[in-house]
């Protein structure tokens, strides 16, 4: 049987049942492809201010709230993150491309902040004056997997302020999502459009994808 031609770059690691080592440039390459929100995460006090972009954020608990962030040990900002046991995760929306940009890497830290505007939240540290959302956390808890930490983060303070579209990050480049639009419960948009596509509620309503 002739094979199916593809176009597509091979991600090795392989769906055949032998397990095959997955190689790290095929996973980068796999994880490209799935779109994340974007964050700066800050940290100030004793260890000093520091910051850098993430997309590896996730909630974790509701009860009691809890966040994780993944940080990569040789980032600059790790040794102030580890020794404030802070940290401040501001979420990104339209517009915030270039201070992403900055605190992705190789930018003095005073330069990092001087590119934006902040407000400090209860726990001390900045968070981004337009943010989408910030969550003013105390880390708990540190795991060590391969080059990262894992960091547990007690979530003690939110702050929403900004109205922008989310942005989002997906084949290696910036994107926005657009907002949902007013009025209507969101349970009953997600119905609607579940109808609408033949989705599951929980999936929620499509969004329009578009670079930025
Ligand atoms: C969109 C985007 C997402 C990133 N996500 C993470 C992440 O989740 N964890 C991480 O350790 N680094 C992440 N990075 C890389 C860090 O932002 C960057 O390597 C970090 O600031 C270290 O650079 P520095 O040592 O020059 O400060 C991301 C970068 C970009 C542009």
């Amino acid at each position: 049987m002739n094979e199916p031609e593809t176009t597509e770059p091979e991600m090795t690691g392989s769906d055949s049942a032998a397990p095959v080592p997955v190689d790290a440039a095929a996973y980068r390459e796999a994880m490209s492809r799935v779109a994340s929100a974007v964050h700066l995460i800050t940290t100030d006090g004793p260890g000093g201010r520091a910051g850098f972009t993430a997309s590896a954020v996730c909630s974790v608990s509701d009860g009691p709230p809890t966040l994780l962030v993944c940080i990569n040990r040789s980032s600059s900002a790790y040794a102030a993150l580890v020794r404030n046991g802070r940290l401040c995760v501001s979420t990104l929306g339209e517009g915030h491309e270039t201070v992403a940009a900055l605190f992705g890497g190789r930018t003095p830290m005073d330069e990092r902040f001087a590119a934006a505007t902040w407000r400090r939240l209860r726990g001390g540290v900045p968070a981004l004056s337009d943010a989408l959302v910030s969550f003013d956390c105390r880390i708990v808890e540190r795991h060590a997997v391969g080059t990262h930490d894992v960091l547990y983060c007690a979530v003690e303070t939110l702050a929403a302020t900004g109205q922008a579209d989310a942005l989002l990050y997906s084949e290696r480049r910036f994107r926005t999502l657009a907002r949902a639009p007013r009025g209507g419960s969101a349970p009953a948009e997600a119905a609607r459009a579940a109808r609408t596509v033949g989705a599951r509620p929980a999936e929620g309503p499509a969004r329009t994808l578009r670079s930025a």
